[in-house]
C-alpha cells in the first residue's frame, strides 16, 4: 500500500498560511510527486505497511514558545492524534454544572485543519477525576456515566475516530473482585460499568471504533503477569456478554529498569487477537529516568529497547494503531511528574523520538527501521 500524498497538500497549506497569497496562482499548486516521497515521516513508513501511526498530542503545548515547531512536528510526522487531557473528565468537567468542551474543541479544530483521525481519550477512568466526582453519590455515578458519554460523543460525532471508552480498568493493588480499579464508577456499578460505558458509547455514535485501553500488562515480572490474567480474564467477560468492543488499547509505557521477555507478551497479544479484536499499542515510550551513562550512551540504550520491542511485536497483524506519548522529550509526560520524593527529574528524562531542540534521536530511526521491516497488514 502506497502512502497518500499528504506532505504535498501541507506544503500548499504552509504557503498559504505564511502569505503567499501575494505569490502568483501557479505557486500554490501542490508539490510535484517526487518532492513528496523525500519527505521520510513514522507515519508515512507506517502507513506503507497499512499501521496507522500516532502520538498524544496537548492544545496548551500550542500556547508554548515552541507552539509553532510543535504543531509543524505533528503536520510532518503523525496520521493520528490522541488527545492527552482534552477529553479527561478532570479537564471536561471541573464542577457538578459545566462542561468546557474548550479545549476538545481546539483539539479537533487543529486535527481537522491537517486532516488527521483523532483518538478520544478518554470517556470513563476510575483516575484523574475533578474533586466533585471523586465524591460523587453511588446513584449519580450511572447518571452520570450514561449523560457524559451521549454529550461528548454526540457533539463530536463523526470527528473522532476511536475512543478509549474506558481506560485502565485493572489496578491489583485495590483488591477488587477480578483485580478491577476502585473509583467512584467502580463503587456504584461494579464491573458492570465497564459494559454499560461501551454500550452507551456505541448508541451515542455507532460508527465510532470503540476501544478499552489498559496499562502495565508489557513486564515479565508479577505485576505484569497479573496485568495480563485479569485483562483476558475481563476481556473474555466482555466478549460473552456481546460488549461492543472493536480494539483493545496496550498502553506500552516501557522502562530501563523493568524485566521484559517480549516473546511472551507478544503470545498475549496473540492471546487477545484470537478473540477477534484489533489491537492498539497506544500509548508507547521509554522511561530512562534512572539511567546513567552520557546522553549517547543513554539514547543508544532507548533505541535499541524500542528496536526489540517493536521486533517482537509487530509482526502481529492485529496490531493496526501505534501511538507514542507525545514526539519531544521535553514534553513527555516524563518531564513533568516529580519523581516521588525527589522533585523534578535530573538529569532530563529523553524517552522519545525528537530532544528538546526537536532534532531527530536515535529512536526515531530505530523506529523507521521497525516500520521498514514488519510484515504488511
Ligand atoms: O495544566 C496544569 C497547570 O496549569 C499546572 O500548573 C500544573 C501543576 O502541576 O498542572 C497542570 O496540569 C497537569 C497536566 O498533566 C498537564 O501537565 C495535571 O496536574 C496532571 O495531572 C496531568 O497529568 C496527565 C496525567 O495523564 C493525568 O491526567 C499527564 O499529562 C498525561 O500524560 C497522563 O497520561 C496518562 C494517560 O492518560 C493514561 N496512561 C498513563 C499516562 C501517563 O501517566
Amino acid at each position: 500500500m502506497s502512502s497518500p500524498p499528504r506532505a504535498g497538500i501541507r506544503l500548499t497549506r504552509r504557503r498559504l498560511l505564511s502569505g503567499a497569497a501575494s505569490l502568483g496562482a501557479t505557486s500554490l499548486l501542490p508539490a510535484p510527486g517526487p518532492a513528496r516521497e523525500r519527505i521520510e515521516s513514522l507515519g508515512a513508513l507506517a502507513a506503507d505497511k497499512g499501521l496507522l501511526f500516532g502520538a498524544s498530542f496537548a492544545v496548551h503545548e500550542l500556547d508554548a514558545p515552541h507552539g509553532s515547531q510543535y504543531a509543524q512536528l505533528y503536520e510532518q510526522e503523525v496520521r493520528l492524534l490522541t488527545s492527552e487531557l482534552e477529553f479527561k473528565l478532570s479537564t471536561l468537567r471541573p464542577d457538578a454544572r459545566t462542561i468546557d468542551f474548550a479545549p476538545a474543541d481546539r483539539l479537533l479544530a487543529f486535527a481537522h485543519a491537517h486532516g488527521l483521525p483523532v483518538r478520544g481519550h478518554t470517556l470513563i477512568w476510575n483516575d484523574a477525576l475533578p474533586d466533585w466526582i471523586k465524591a460523587i453519590d453511588p446513584r449519580g455515578a450511572g447518571h452520570l456515566l450514561d449523560t457524559h458519554i451521549d454529550a461528548v460523543m454526540t457533539r463530536y460525532k463523526g470527528g473522532v475516530r476511536y475512543w478509549d471508552v474506558v481506560n485502565e480498568p485493572i489496578a491489583p493493588w485495590d483488591r477488587q473482585p477480578g483485580n478491577l480499579r476502585a473509583g467512584p464508577f467502580h463503587s456504584a456499578l461494579g464491573e458492570a460499568y465497564i459494559s454499560r460505558s461501551f454500550r452507551a458509547a456505541h448508541a451515542a455514535d455507532p460508527a465510532a471504533r470503540l476501544v478499552l485501553n489498559e496499562a502495565f500488562t508489557e513486564t515479565a515480572d508479577e505485576q505484569g503477569e497479573t496485568f495480563r490474567r485479569s485483562l483476558l480474564a475481563l476481556v473474555r467477560r466482555l466478549a460473552a456478554d456481546n460488549t461492543p468492543i472493536d480494539a483493545i488499547g496496550l498502553q506500552c509505557h516501557l522502562a530501563h529498569r523493568y524485566r521484559y521477555d517480549f516473546a511472551r507478551f507478544t503470545a498475549f497479544i496473540d492471546e487477545l487477537a484470537s478473540l477477534g479484536y484489533e489491537i492498539h499499542l497506544t500509548e508507547l515510550d521509554v522511561d530512562d529516568r534512572f539511567e546513567t551513562g552520557s546522553i549517547a550512551e543513554r539514547d543508544r540504550r532507548t533505541a535499541d529497547l524500542y528496536a526489540r520491542f517493536l521486533a517482537a511485536v509487530l509482526p502481529v497483524r492485529a496490531i493496526k494503531v501505534l501511538s507514542l506519548w507525545q514526539l519531544a522529550d521535553h514534553t513527555s509526560w516524563l518531564a513533568t511528574t516529580p519523581l516521588k520524593g525527589r522533585g523534578t527529574p535530573k538529569p532530563p528524562p529523553r524517552p522519545l523520538v525528537y530532544d528538546a531542540s526537536f532534532q531527530k534521536k536515535l529512536a526515531w530511526h530505530a523506529i523507521a527501521d521497525a516500520f521498514r521491516a514488519m510484515p504488511p497488514r
